[in-house]
């Protein structure tokens, strides 16, 4: 099939990339490189001998986007791009609503001006807000807690309207819990700009040495070691989710939201620990006050996704953390 990837040079976009291109899917990456740069389209090309199609433009660009649904023959849509940072949600709401509501919305438009109407959503398992018990199964209310969660939230209501307005759109919002890790090779990974909000590549940058040492956001939570609990997935087992995804839309109308995670949770204190076995690294750190926000302990019930897609993540907490330093030790 032909895919468009919004989002597409970004850090999951690029993965699924490498993933849906290795599984004989012709992809279309658009772009407006506001957290992404073009020198990841060389290194997809690299793993997958073939390179993509990039397109240079904002998805709110509903002409554009029109136009190359219709000079790629898109058949599905894999929407990833969007603003993803929770702090700069609760200060910049409008930029928020504006890129991730807003953006969807022109996608949807351009979608059904050209009559393709199969999309697969980058959701967040920060739709489910605090736990009313875990793990959280795709039942489980939804009640985000901070502007970047609402407009996730917003945008599954609007897709759910538009399925069920037209039962010829097959859409699946996917719940993604916390992605970390890089391609086997380490020629992509995840490279934020500015001081990492993320633990994984916080980590990374104290590994080499970037920065002095990992401040622990809390050790007084009740969890085993009063440290964060998060489901944390390898990138490519999400990557090979959204191609088992595709799969299920096949043929598929309708609506669903699917989680995808491991189903374990892991603390602070254990993803440091297994950074340091899994590279032989020491990683200095310090207790610092708890992150406003911060929910103690979350992860997912994975079964739906097992079900209805076939797939479950397969790899470790330990080949997480190897392929992310590999990533860092290739010098990006
Ligand atoms: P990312 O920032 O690496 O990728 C997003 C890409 O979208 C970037 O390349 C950016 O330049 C592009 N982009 C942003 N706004 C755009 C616009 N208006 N038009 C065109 N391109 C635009 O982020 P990521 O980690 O790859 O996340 C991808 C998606 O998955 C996002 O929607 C994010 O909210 C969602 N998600 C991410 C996580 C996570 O922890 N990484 C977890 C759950 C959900
Ligand atoms: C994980 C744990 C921190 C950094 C965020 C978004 C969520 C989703 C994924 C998009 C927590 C602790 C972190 C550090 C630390 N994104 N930590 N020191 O907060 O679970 O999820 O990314 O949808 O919406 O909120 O991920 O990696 O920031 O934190 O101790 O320097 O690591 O307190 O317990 P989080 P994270």
């Amino acid at each position: 099939m032909n895919i468009l990837l919004t989002g597409g040079t970004g850090y999951i976009g690029s993965h699924t990339a490498v993933a849906l291109g290795q599984s004989g899917h012709e992809v279309t990456l658009l772009d407006n490189l506001s957290n992404s740069d073009t020198a990841v389209i060389d290194r997809i090309a690299q793993i997958i001998g073939k390179r993509p199609s990039f397109v240079h433009g904002d998805v709110r660009d509903t002409a554009l986007v029109r136009e190359l649904i219709k000079v790629h023959s898109i058949d599905a849509v894999v929407h990833f791009a969007g603003l993803k940072a929770v702090g700069e949600s609760v200060a910049h709401p409008v930029d928020y609503y504006a890129n991730n509501v807003q953006g969807t919305v022109s996608l949807l438009q351009a979608m059904q001006a050209e009559s393709v109407k199969s999309l697969i959503f980058s959701s967040s398992a920060t739709v489910y807000g605090v736990p009313q018990y875990l793990p959280y199964d795709e039942d489980h209310p939804t009640r985000a807690i901070n502007p970047y969660g609402r407009t996730k939230l917003h945008v599954e209501e609007i897709l759910h309207d538009v399925a069920q307005s037209d039962a010829s759109w097959r859409v699946a919002c996917l719940r993604y819990f916390n992605p970390v890790g890089a391609h086997e090779s380490g020629l992509i990974g995840e490279s934020p700009r500015g001081i990492p909000n993320n633990l994984m590549p916080f980590i990374a940058q104290v590994a080499i040495g970037m920065r002095s040492e990992l401040q622990v956001f809390g050790d007084d939570y009740p969890t085993p070691d009063g440290t964060g609990v998060r489901d944390y997935i390898h990138v490519m087992d999400l990557a090979e989710g959204h191609v088992a995804a595709l799969d299920y839309l096949n043929g598929r109308p309708g609506w669903s939201a699917i989680n995808l995670g491991t189903g374990q949770g892991y603390s602070v204190l254990e993803v440091m620990q297994a950074f340091e076995r899994a590279n032989g690294c020491a990683i200095p750190y310090a207790i610092a006050p708890r992150r406003s926000g911060d929910l103690a302990a979350y992860y997912a019930s994975a079964e739906q996704a097992h079900k209805l897609l076939g797939w479950s993540a397969k790899r470790s907490l330990d080949e997480m953390c190897a392929s992310t330093w590999r990533y860092y030790q290739t010098g990006v």
